[in-house]
């Protein structure tokens, strides 16, 4: 598939270019400066295209220009608190959804298929309906962003998917070229809407018992990135069949056998 990917030169993106030119897919970057693209990574680019997240009009055209079937949105870092200035993700955000929405309508084929970095927070806590950002109210951008996208049908707007890691470690810095064999999709867990294999180990203490068990749980959600890019780049060659289309996803490590 040919994917566009924005925030190629951060954390998450510069560890999705390897990942997904390892599983067969052809990568343009929507960067606003391919001077920071290290030339390793310039090498093995389908194309790159300047630009500026926010700038709808300009994400659209380079779909349209460069055929892409999939969107992933890496760029920008959501603020950590309301009290933190605020980042440009929500205007990225949208700026990226209507940008596919359209070029999808415009092509007059199916929608196109899209992953945006999320939080782990927007995942459903354990007193349905309640979401973890009402225990853990972080990055609240990333919340913002869930109810957006909302308004987009996943069947017929843009076959949406939020990726809700907790905090994601690097195996490798800077990226590493080719993309590392032992950072696979098959380290790790999923699960739609709520945090796979959760405990509810420290539930039954009285008072505090559910925030306790909410703050020993997200502890055990960190994953590397490597091993996440490799998820993501996995789940493209499913196309619109990925069993994520519509949904909050999810990830955990899986534990070691023995
Ligand atoms: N890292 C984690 O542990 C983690 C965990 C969970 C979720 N996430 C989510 O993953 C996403 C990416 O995180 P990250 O750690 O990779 O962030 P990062 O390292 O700060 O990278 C951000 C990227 O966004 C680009 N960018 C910023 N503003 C832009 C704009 N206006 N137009 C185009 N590109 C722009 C930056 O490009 P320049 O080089 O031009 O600045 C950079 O490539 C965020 O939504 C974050 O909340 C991250």
């Amino acid at each position: 598939m040919k994917v566009l990917l924005l925030g190629a030169t951060g954390n998450v993106g510069s560890r999705l270019i390897p990942a997904l030119i390892a599983h067969k897919h052809q990568v343009v970057v929507f960067v606003r400066s391919a001077s920071k693209l290290p030339s390793t990574a310039k090498t093995q680019l389908t194309a790159v295209v300047e630009g500026d997240g926010t700038d709808s009009d300009a994400i659209k055209a380079a779909i349209l220009k460069e055929n892409c079937g999939a969107v992933i949105n890496a760029a920008d870092l959501a603020a950590m608190t309301r009290w933190h200035a605020p980042s440009q993700l929500p205007k990225i955000f949208a700026a990226v959804a209507k940008a596919a929405v359209e070029a999808g309508k415009e092509r007059g084929g199916p929608p196109l298929r899209c992953w945006f970095l999320s939080g782990f927070n927007l995942l459903d806590g354990p007193k349905e309906p309640h979401l973890l950002a009402d225990y853990l109210p972080f990055f609240p951008e990333h919340r913002q962003n869930y109810i957006f996208i909302q308004k987009y049908s996943p069947k017929t707007d843009l076959a949406w998917s939020l990726f809700c890691a907790n905090l994601l470690t690097p195996r490798h810095t800077p990226a590493a070229y080719p993309h590392p064999t032992e950072a696979t999709a098959d380290n790790l867990v999923a699960a739609a809407d709520v945090p796979p294999a959760w405990s509810d180990k420290w539930k039954g203490i009285p008072v505090v018992g559910t925030f306790l068990n909410i703050l020993v749980n997200a502890s055990g959600y960190r994953a590397p990135l490597e091993d996440c890019a490799d998820f993501l780049a996995a789940d493209l060659e499913k196309g619109l069949g990925s069993e994520w289309v519509g949904k909050r996803v999810g990830l955990k490590v899986k534990p070691r056998a023995g």
